[in-house]
């Protein structure tokens, strides 16, 4: 059989390939340690027609095939070469219109800078055009056109109505996207609010989809600016004084509130502060309302609406996670709302019942504020003790190259240029956040890593010299991720060789439903390879950058590790410092709904739905 004669090994994938072997594309890699997230260990790669054939020791093959050689280098794990599967990077912007202007690296020059930086795969944002999803995507497909490396899209949800729902649908069933973007800050342009936000998680759960947020809360941010230009500080440090990390954390919690509420998954992207970070790590280790039961609170009698008066005497023991729902049979709930709001209320007036979470187990305040309130008007309302049980939420923190190794010394730069190019939303924050990042990242707080590469050269980022509003937000990292994430993790013994897969490639493969086609060195994992040469060094400059921008915000940087060769789609493309690509042969990347972020998540609703229905009926109102 002629896969035996050709590199002298069986396996099950080998018949696949063997209906494809024209290909000119036949690469060995020898002897290197091939890493992925569950496990590492010497072996040689086969590749063959743009997958991975084969990952064992021995492989024999013939003069046609191109042989990467990194035998003799793994007898010390220091002096070893590591293979690894390609990146992939969750967060990019190419191409995108902005702030009054384009980005300057577009699906070609970016992807271009990600190959050369070891960079195999990126997932981009689709903005939508008027608020249209369809006239947003078409526009993207055209933007990528001049591809030279496999991507994906997520999608920003901008306005909401009947269109828009119906469009994630057919983005979702049709068009192989399955994360949705909603942006708390970019007040009057990007920025949705709560309502749209709830709408969006909704049908995101409905499709499978992921909700992504951009957590900064936007009028706080617009509330700031005001405060900065009034003290006549327009300069970029203004930018980061004007959004501090508490509007930061305070939209993440409330991010993560409203999808604990809807019970969905959600993504927090660029986690820039320990504020936002520790309300995922809250989050992730807390109670969720999946298996909750509805239980009348003992002494706690039901509410008349000429007097209003709750009493209870009973315990409330921390084991008893204290969520009530105040139950009202009209309308006139925003204003309940806006009474229990210091305590995260929250109310939904479409339904029959007004949902109020209390996410505490010390509730005796909220009760206090039932007894001596005089609520006229209320018509009937009981009050029920919520009994959750512990397990954490599903929610995603992301953080960003920039926010995990810059601080923002760098906005007070005295030179425009430069303080401006570090100018990017949620701001990057002062010394502590970095380090603090980097714990929670390197103890899976935090489960990958991004960089939200939007790049602005210099003479766009002038727009905003005399006012930081006006400053196009975003910076560079798509070839300087792999790298500087080496050198900041693995080098400083954060985190393993194997965690590095997991934080760089496969945890965004697994999210986004495509592994193990990515983010996986394994028989039939498509071909996106790297090798990296821990004992080599990187050096990034300006002037060598593959970014056509003609700044870098880690211009000068050295480190360890160096990534010699990138493999993309079965093919050579970066090798002794050269890049070969060929404009238009990357691919769109589909990807499917409900990602194993999903698994379970209906039958924790089952049973609440059917314990509320049960205790629906036991109500009785004291009229
Ligand atoms: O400053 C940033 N982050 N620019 C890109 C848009 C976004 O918010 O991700
Ligand atoms: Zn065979
Ligand atoms: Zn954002
Ligand atoms: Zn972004």
């Amino acid at each position: 059989q002629q896969m035996h004669g050709d590199y002298g090994f069986c396996d099950a994938r080998c018949g696949d390939a063997e209906l494809s072997s024209t290909s000119p594309t036949k690469i060995l890699i020898k002897g290197g340690t091939v890493v992925n997230a569950h496990h590492k260990e010497v072996a040689d790669v086969y590749v063959q027609d743009g997958l991975i054939v084969s990952v064992m020791h021995g492989i024999k093959v013939n003069e046609d095939v191109t042989v990467l050689d990194a035998t003799g280098k793994y007898v010390m794990p220091d002096s070893s070469r590591v293979n690894e599967t390609g990146g992939i990077d969750p967060h990019t912007h190419l191409g995108m219109e902005f702030m009054g202007t384009e980005t300057i690296d577009d699906f070609f020059s970016g992807q271009a800078a990600a190959l050369a930086g070891g960079t195999t795969m990126h997932i981009d944002f689709v903005i939508p055009v008027n608020g249209s999803l369809s006239v947003g995507f078409d526009a993207y497909v055209n933007k990528a056109k001049n591809s030279v490396m496999d991507y994906g899209f997520h999608m920003a949800i901008t306005k909401w109505d009947e269109t828009v729902s119906k469009d994630m649908e057919l983005m979702v069933k049709e068009k192989g996207i399955n994360s949705f973007k909603f942006f708390m800050a970019y007040k009057g342009s990007l920025m949705i609010s709560d309502e749209l936000l709830l709408q969006g998680l909704k049908k995101c759960k409905s499709l499978g989809a992921i909700a992504m947020v951009h957590a900064e809360n936007g009028d706080g941010v617009a509330e700031g600016q005001k405060k900065m230009i009034d003290l006549g500080i327009k300069g970029p440090e203004g930018h980061a004084l004007s959004r501090p990390s508490v509007l930061e954390g305070e939209a993440t919690a409330r991010a993560i509130r409203l999808a604990t509420f809807i019970n969905t998954p959600l993504y927090v992207v660029h986690v820039m502060s320990i504020d936002a970070m520790e309300e995922i790590a809250k989050a992730r280790k807390a109670e969720q309302p999946s298996g909750m039961s509805l239980l009348p609170l003992q002494g706690l009698g039901s509410v008349h609406c000429k007097q209003p008066y709750v009493a209870y005497n009973g315990p409330i023991t921390s084991r008893h996670l204290c969520h009530f729902l105040i139950f009202s049979d009209i309308p006139a709930i925003s204003w309940l709302s806006q009474t229990f709001s210091p305590f995260s209320g929250f109310s939904q007036t479409s339904m029959p019942f007004l949902g109020f979470l209390r996410h505490s187990r010390v509730s005796l305040p909220f009760i206090g504020i039932l007894e001596h309130s005089r609520i006229e008007g209320f018509g009937k309302l009981g009050i029920y003790e919520v009994l959750a049980f512990y397990g954490g939420r599903r929610v995603i923190g992301e953080p960003v190259v920039s926010g995990l190794i810059l601080d923002d010394s760098l906005l007070w730069d005295p030179d425009f240029t430069t303080a401006a190019k570090y100018v990017m939303s949620p701001p990057i924050r002062e010394s502590g956040h970095d380090k603090a990042l980097q714990a929670a990242l390197s103890t899976g707080v935090l489960q990958l890593v991004g960089t939200d590469h939007c790049t602005f050269n210099s003479t766009q980022k002038a727009f905003g010299v005399d006012d930081f509003r006006k400053i196009p937000n975003g910076v560079n990292g798509i070839e300087e991720r792999m790298h500087l994430i080496w050198d900041l993790m693995v080098e400083t013994g954060q985190i393993s060789v194997t965690d590095y897969v997991r934080i760089t490639s496969t945890a965004c493969a697994q999210i986004f439903n495509i592994y193990p086609k990515k983010g996986a060195i394994l028989p039939g994992s498509d071909a996106d390879i790297i090798i990296l040469n821990p004992n080599s060094s990187f050096e990034i400059s300006v002037g060598s950058h593959h970014s056509r921008s003609d700044t870098n915000v880690y211009d000068g940087r050295k480190g360890k590790g160096k990534v010699e060769v990138t493999i993309s789609q079965g093919r050579i493309v970066w090798e002794e410092g050269k890049l070969k690509v060929e404009p238009g042969s990357g691919r769109y990347v589909k990807m499917p709904p409900f990602s194993y972020l999903f698994d379970g998540i209906e039958k924790a609703d089952e049973k609440y739905l059917s314990s509320l229905r049960a205790s629906v009926k036991r109500i009785n109102y004291a009229m």
